[in-house]
């Protein structure tokens, strides 16, 4: 059912994209399906090629479940889904008010935020982040680039469609990292830059948009799993920079669509190989607080060369049954770090 605040989420939205360009998208939910069924395959490949390497058997138990079986152990997945940790941990890990509170008992920077207090003063020194506060993943109505009192309420409604919590946090600058951690171990880092798209001098950002769409449709998964929506978030990102969804960029010019990364592109993502040992640690330390095994650490920071204490990073969140495929389709595709290797192991191993 359509709440009050969706049609406001919605008219917002479609005030900036103009009627017209609004509805072409109207195919995007079925096109988006579509190419989430692209992560089945790639998802195989990557368990196949696994368990080629710890010589492991795979079995296909249907309806996407594998049986990875070495001598007398065996383990199932279904993607990203592993046997690793406790529904527990996985159930605290998406509450993201108390993930910080627990973050920043061990001494480790987050964002400033407010749940149920008063959000205006965090807006009055900048731009927020708006996003559910418990239960949700991938972005789900995650707002950036909020900057006044009247995108902060409709960017609340945006959030509010997840569920009643309301988490606003200051908009920290500088990239998202993902750091991968198994047991403590650091297995991989990927630097994740926010969905962009590149003028060609005459289409408008919003038909660039479509294109690289399109473009990724055809590529079937392998240049990302998903698609840019033209959301909420999409259109304060363009407003902040003083743009709209129908401006016109020049030939060659690279525009930053989205504050939320998540709709970014394989090519956009970058494996990093020289994180400081101490930053290792505090990513370590993220993971062991919310009790997860294996956990995706966001990271906010403008160096991976010191630790967050002294580079000002923060913690941005610690994500439970992390996407693997973050760590394989990166723009250099065969320097990816083979992440499922040592989740195997710890599984079969
Ligand atoms: N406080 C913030 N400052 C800057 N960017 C943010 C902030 N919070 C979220 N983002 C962006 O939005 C994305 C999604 O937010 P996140 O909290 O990770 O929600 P989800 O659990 O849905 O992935 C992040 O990966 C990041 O790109
Ligand atoms: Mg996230």
């Amino acid at each position: 059912m359509k709440t009050l605040g969706d049609l406001r989420v919605r008219a917002e939205v479609v005030r900036a994209l103009g009627p017209r360009v609004a509805w072409r998208f109207r195919s995007l939910n079925a096109e988006a399906e579509r190419l989430r069924g692209a992560r089945e395959p790639i998802y195989r490949r990557l368990w196949d090629e696994a368990a080629s390497e710890v010589g492991a058997t795979v079995r296909d138990l249907g309806s996407g479940f594998l049986e990875l079986r070495l001598e007398g152990r065996a383990t199932r997945v279904r993607q990203e889904l592993v046997d690793i940790d406790s529904q527990a941990a996985i159930t605290l890990s998406f509450d993201k008010t108390l993930v910080h509170r627990l973050l920043t008992a061990e001494g480790l920077s987050v964002p400033e935020h407010v749940e149920a207090g008063d959000a205006d003063a965090l807006l009055r020194e900048g731009a927020v982040v708006v996003k559910p506060a418990d239960g949700t993943g991938i972005g789900a109505g995650v707002t950036g680039s909020v900057r006044t009192a009247g995108q902060l309420a409709v960017a609340r409604a945006a959030a509010r469609r997840y569920g009643p919590r309301v988490l606003v946090e200051r908009a920290v600058p500088g990239e998202v990292y993902r750091f991968l951690l198994l047991d403590g171990q650091l297995l991989d880092v990927v630097r994740r830059g926010r969905p962009a798209v590149t003028g060609d001098g005459r289409s408008t950002i919003v038909e660039l948009v479509a294109q690289e769409n399109r473009r990724r449709l055809e590529a079937a998964g392998e240049d990302g799993l998903s698609l840019v929506r033209p959301d909420l978030d999409f259109v304060y990102t363009l407003q902040a920079a003083g743009r709209s969804p129908r401006s016109v960029p020049a030939d060659g010019e690279r525009v930053a669509v989205k504050t939320v990364t998540n709709q970014n592109r394989a090519g956009e993502n970058a494996t990093v190989r020289d994180t400081s040992p101490e930053l290792a640690a505090e990513a370590a330390a993220a993971a062991r607080v919310v009790g997860l095994r294996l956990a995706g650490v966001d990271v906010i920071a403008p160096t991976l060369d010191r630790s967050l204490a002294e580079s000002g990073g923060v913690v941005l969140e610690v994500n439970c049954t992390p996407g693997l495929h973050h760590h394989y389709l990166v723009a250099d595709r065969e320097g990816a770090t083979r992440v499922a290797v040592p989740i195997l192991r710890a599984l079969v191993g």
